[in-house]
Parts: structure tokens; C-alpha cells; sequence
């Protein structure tokens, strides 16, 4: 990461040293993060580590065609997918995006509204319904407490979804009667989180693959662990019925940090926690995903131009207040997408960056001012990729991957990893910090998980299926 002469010095120097987060500070986080996924195996007021009813992997070799739905925290997808073995699939899906009325008003006209979806999807895409119940898996990117396969309580909602009449409920029901009312020929028979679908999703493809990963609107990581780890289920609780001795867990990552006080928050951070929906919680996913970390340098930008330190060479007035920075002063007005284009942006007189601030703001910028944009979207996104890497490793670590034969295969999606300029070249880059790049290129490979949340919902339902077979 490098500026040029243009960009402004003092406020360079200021805010590098805000974000800073210097290769000597990777050691004791990772090890606070181990700790913290430990003490969620534990007991309950820690890191969730929810243990999930998901005992086994896909062979690879599952057959079927099978609906699934995802929601997410930007949109709805409902997909069916065929599953024609080798690991190997096809996947036919339509997408709504989640207008702001619903993420933000009662949870039951959410899910009303998701299966009025389900319907227009089964209407253009599956004709044939009347002949047989479809099977649906439903995977919901939202920490939810499993009683079964087909049972989750909503703990609380995260990524600025607000309907509280439903915290506490079981998703599943509460869709189940929605569909039911509509007389839709469905049963939802499984509910996993988005990250185990990735993680289902790339074993399908990849056998061996045991950590899945989102790095998108949000953050989290689900992975393969021993029974005998997880010492907050007892043997004969319901969900310690593993054959296997295995158990898919779905740590909420995002909350690392939250009561250890662990993570390096400057003054933005504390500013966006405590305007969230959510002050002091999920603290590591504010710093580290797409939805928070556009925030961040929208805060950035706009504290900058109430000082007087943007704006003013190329308009040649200060700018003061925030009638002047038009949707500049707006709470998460400026999104992941916008970000990275901005750092994306490698024409000569970062014309992407002139043109979003005088279109979307009515902003004038000085090429200065373009150089300390582009400066400042690196320094957010780079610092979110060290933090990634840290809880990629310190996985890797508890799990003691490395010393096994095999290679430690990890599927990622979500559109920071997908999309995001130089996301995963950052984070490659943090992980060799962290190890040593001849350990990482030996033993590491970050797979991109294709469609994790569509396809692995179909291969829950799949396993669903056959789990109650047996
Ligand atoms: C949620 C997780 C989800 C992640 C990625 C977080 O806000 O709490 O359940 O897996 O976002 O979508």
C-alpha cells in the first residue's frame, strides 16, 4: 500500500496510525482468539459456538433435486438444485434484494414476504409441484440456537435487521406456517447457518474441506469439531447423538472480542459501535466485513470533510456542516460495492473517484483528495484482511490442521472475498505473516466456495433426508 506525493501527509500519518495493525500483534490475538473458541465450546455466555445438528460431510456422490432458499443480510435467493453426484451440480435461482422496510420492521412480515418468494419461485421454476412435497433447506445467515435439523431459535438478529417480535421463535416454524398458509407443497427440513452451507457446499467438490467461511455484508466461520471438544453438550443431550464423533459448529465468529476488550479499536470503531443497532456486540465482524467496513471509511471521509481536510483545494470554500456533504452525512449511505470501487479505481487521475463524489454527493475533489480516498479505502480493507487471517489461523491452530497429512482446504464466500479488490490477496498475504509463506502455499488452499449458501442448503435438506432414513 503506497500513496504519492499528492495525497495529504499529516492526515495520512494520522489515520495509518489509527488503522495500524503491525505483524507483532498477530501472535497474541491469534492466541486470545483461541482462547475465546475454546471458552465458546465451554459455556454459554462466551463466543456462541452453537453446535449445529450437521454429524457428517457430503460424499460427494449425493443425488437430487432439491429447493433451498437463502437469506442473507442484502438479499433473498430461492434456488432449486440438481445434484448429479461427482460433485457436481447445477442450480437454477431468482434474487430479490431486502428492501430496508423489511430488514427493519417486524420479523413476520419478513418471513411472509420471503414465502410469497417461495411461491413466485415455484410458479415459474417447478411446475410439476402438485405431484410431490418439495424438501427445502433453509439457510439463514443469522445466529440461531439449534434444537434440531429442522428447529432454530433466533438469538438476535446482526447486519441491521431489527425485528425483535420474532427473537427468541423458531425460523423454521414461523416460515413452515407462511408456506403452509399458502398451500405451497414444501417442508422446510433443515435450517443451517450461511457458513455451514459454504462448508457443505465445497466438501461437495472439495472432499476434506472441514472450515467454511463468509466474508461479505457480514462475517463467520463454521467448522468440523470433536465431540469430546465441545464440553458445554453433555452425552445424551439431543444434539450429541453424533455417529461419528464429529459436529459441525457454527462459531459466530463475529462476536470475537466482545467482552475481552481484545481488538485494536481506534475512535471510528468505538463511533460505529456505539450508532449500531447493536452496541458492544459483534465487534470483530464490525471490523472486518463489508457492511461495517464501508461504514467505517464513510465516517472517515466525512469527519475529514467537517475539519476541513477534504473538499476544500477543489471547491475552494471549507466545507462545514453536513448540508454541504449531501448523502456523505448518511448512515451506511456508501456500501461495500461503492468502496471497492473507489480502491479499485486505477486510472491516472482516479476518475472513478472524482466522478462518485461529484455525482453521488455533489462533491468536488482535488487529486489530492482522490489519492487520500484511495489511501483510505486500503488501509480499512487491508486491516480487515489481517483481522480475517487471524481468525483463519487461529482456527487452523485449535484444530492443529497442520500437522495432519492432508491438505487444510478452506471455502470462503461472499462478496469481500469475491469481489472486493485485493481482499484475498491481502488476506493470502496476512496468512503468510502469520505462518510462513512455504507452510501456506504447502498446506493452505482458500477454495472459493461456488454458491455456498444455495447449494449447501440443498445438501443440508439432502442430509436432512437421509438422517431421518436412519
Ligand atoms: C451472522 C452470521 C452469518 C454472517 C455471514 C453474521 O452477521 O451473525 O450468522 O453467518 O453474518 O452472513
Amino acid at each position: 500500500m503506497s500513496t504519492s506525493s499528492h495525497a495529504h501527509p499529516e492526515i495520512i500519518a494520522r489515520l495509518t496510525k489509527a488503522f495500524a495493525f503491525p505483524i507483532s500483534a498477530y501472535d497474541a490475538l491469534v492466541e486470545q482468539f483461541i482462547r475465546e473458541l475454546k471458552e465458546g465450546l465451554s459455556h454459554e455466555k462466551a463466543m456462541p459456538m452453537i453446535p449445529t445438528f450437521v454429524y457428517e460431510l457430503p460424499s460427494g456422490k449425493e443425488t437430487g433435486d432439491i429447493l433451498s432458499l437463502d437469506l442473507g443480510g442484502t438479499n433473498l435467493r430461492v434456488c432449486r438444485t440438481t445434484l448429479s453426484g461427482k460433485g457436481e451440480f447445477a442450480i437454477t435461482h431468482k434474487k430479490w434484494t431486502i428492501s430496508d422496510a423489511l430488514k427493519k420492521g417486524p420479523g413476520k412480515d419478513l418471513f411472509a414476504w420471503v414465502a410469497d418468494r417461495i411461491e413466485e419461485f415455484l410458479d415459474t421454476h417447478c411446475k410439476e409441484r402438485a405431484h410431490g412435497n418439495y424438501p427445502l433447506g433453509m439457510t439463514f445467515s443469522f445466529p440461531c440456537e439449534q434444537l434440531d435439523i429442522n428447529v432454530g431459535k433466533l438469538l438476535n438478529w446482526t447486519k441491521g435487521f431489527r425485528g425483535t417480535d420474532v427473537i427468541g421463535q423458531d425460523v423454521v416454524k414461523i416460515l413452515q406456517d407462511q408456506i403452509d398458509a399458502r398451500k405451497l407443497n414444501v417442508t422446510v427440513n433443515a435450517l443451517i447457518n450461511d457458513t455451514v452451507g459454504t462448508l457443505l457446499a465445497t466438501t461437495y467438490k472439495h472432499p476434506g474441506c472441514e472450515i467454511g467461511i463468509i466474508f461479505g455484508t457480514g462475517t463467520n466461520c463454521a467448522y468440523l469439531e470433536n465431540q469430546s471438544e465441545i464440553t458445554k453438550i453433555k452425552p445424551g443431550a439431543a444434539n450429541y447423538t453424533s455417529p461419528s464423533n464429529m459436529q459441525l459448529i457454527n462459531t459466530e465468529w463475529g462476536a470475537f472480542g466482545n467482552t475481552s476488550g481484545a481488538l485494536p479499536a481506534n475512535e471510528y470503531d468505538l463511533r460505529l459501535d456505539a450508532r449500531s443497532s447493536q452496541p458492544g456486540k459483534q465487534l470483530y465482524e464490525k471490523m472486518v466485513s463489508g457492511l461495517y467496513i464501508s461504514e467505517l471509511a464513510r465516517s472517515v471521509f466525512h469527519d475529514l470533510a467537517l475539519k476541513g481536510e477534504l473538499f476544500v483545494e477543489a471547491s475552494g470554500k471549507e466545507v462545514k456542516a453536513d448540508k454541504d456533504l449531501g448523502d456523505l452525512a448518511i448512515k451506511e449511505r456508501f456500501d461495500g460495492a461503492m468502496m471497492g470501487a473507489l480502491e479499485g479505481d486505477e486510472t491516472a487521475h482516479l476518475e472513478v473517484i472524482e466522478q462518485h463524489f461529484r455525482t453521488s454527493y455533489n462533491l468536488q475533489t482535488s487529486q489530492s483528495d482522490r489519492e487520500t480516498i484511495k489511501y483510505i479505502c486500503q488501509l480499512i480493507s487491508s486491516r480487515a484482511a489481517r483481522l480475517s487471517a487471524v481468525g483463519i489461523a487461529a482456527l487452523i491452530k485449535k484444530r492443529e490442521l497442520l500437522s495432519k497429512p492432508d491438505q487444510v482446504i478452506v471455502g470462503i464466500d461472499g462478496s469481500l472475498f469475491n469481489k472486493y479488490p485485493h481482499f484475498r490477496k491481502h488476506l493470502e498475504g496476512a496468512l503468510n505473516e502469520i505462518f510462513d509463506a512455504a507452510t501456506v502455499k504447502a498446506k493452505i488452499s482458500l477454495i472459493n466456495a461456488e454458491d455456498g449458501s444455495g447449494v449447501g442448503g440443498a445438501i443440508a435438506a439432502y442430509l436432512a433426508c437421509k438422517q431421518k432414513r436412519h
